[in-house]
């Protein structure tokens, strides 16, 4: 963590990132910074989230930002990451359970013998729960629990997905000349993760309403991002607005979930998916 010049940050109010080195932890970071909150980016990755405090620091100047490391599957290292604030008088009312493993889909990464369920691996499975859903919960446990210590109102928001309401189509990954049995597919453990989260974001918001602890889910469409043409193509036909979405789509959701703009609201899944999932 960089400790450049630490004002009196005593019960000054942070939110924290998890997840925050990815494509939409800059979004949800930029949401944040816009309405003067203060961040602590966390992420497995600190090459990223190094890069990404540097980068954001640039514009925006009179905001705190920390970058520190933290495994979401690891109860020792988050505890230490709160620890770190907490030994500081920081308090963190905001958190986003944003990390996930959601592998692109290009041939490396996705194919058929890693991603169809005749090829189901246990150990993927594990690792995809652990850091989607066992993730979501450990961090809302430590955060949350603190936060009910101090007797101090938080919000958690947990990213979801359209995957979280639907079923993914797996016409839309077809790749020509390639044997049904082998057609890559997007693995079964992402949306039964998706759909964990909106359980649990009902469950974690009807267990601590009364200790002043909102939580929601964020279920975002499909981000343009380096998908190919032919699974861009593919995507836009089972989207009513016929796009995927851009990256900076959700910041308005961003702020009012993470804010008292949504004080009234607790237990819901806000899906923006441009209608994907009503078709
Ligand atoms: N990008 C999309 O199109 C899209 C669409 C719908 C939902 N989402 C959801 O939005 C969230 C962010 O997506 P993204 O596209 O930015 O993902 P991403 O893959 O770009 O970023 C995920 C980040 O999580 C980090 N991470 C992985 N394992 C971790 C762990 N154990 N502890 C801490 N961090 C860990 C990675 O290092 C990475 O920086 C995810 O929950 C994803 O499922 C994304």
């Amino acid at each position: 963590m960089n400790t450049k010049s630490i004002k009196d940050l005593r019960n000054r109010k942070f939110a924290l990132i998890t997840g925050a080195g990815g494509l939409l932890g800059e979004e949800h970071a930029v949401s944040l910074l816009e309405i003067n909150k203060d961040i602590i980016l966390t992420d497995i990755n600190l090459n990223k989230i190094q890069k990404l405090k540097k980068k954001l620091e640039k514009t925006f100047k009179s905001s705190q930002i920390f970058s520190i490391k933290m495994d979401v599957t690891n109860e020792k290292s988050i505890n230490k990451v709160w620890s770190t604030f907490n030994k500081k008088k920081i308090i963190i009312d905001v958190l986003i359970n944003n990390a996930a493993l959601d592998p692109k889909f290009n041939k490396k990464v996705i194919n058929g013998k890693n991603s169809r369920l005749e090829f189901f691996s246990v150990q993927n499975w594990h690792k995809e729960f652990s850091v989607g859903l066992t993730g979501t919960i450990l961090c809302s446990k430590i955060f949350g629990t603190q936060l009910i210590k101090k007797r101090t109102k938080g919000i958690i928001l947990n990213i979801a997905s359209d995957l979280s309401v639907i079923s993914p189509n797996q016409n839309v990954y077809k790749i020509s000349k390639i044997k049904k049995s082998l057609q890559p597919v997007k693995p079964i453990g992402y949306s039964i993760i998706k759909h964990g989260i909106v359980g649990l974001t009902k469950y974690i918001s009807t267990y601590w309403s009364s200790d002043n602890i909102r939580c929601n889910a964020l279920s975002p469409g499909p981000v343009l991002n380096l998908q190919s043409k032919a699974l861009i193509k593919n995507l836009e036909k089972l989207i009513p607005m016929g796009r995927l979405a851009n990256k900076n789509e959700y910041k308005s959701a961003i702020k009012f979930l993470c804010t008292e703009d949504s004080s009234y609201m607790t237990g819901q899944n806000v899906i923006i998916d441009g209608g994907r999932s009503i078709w």
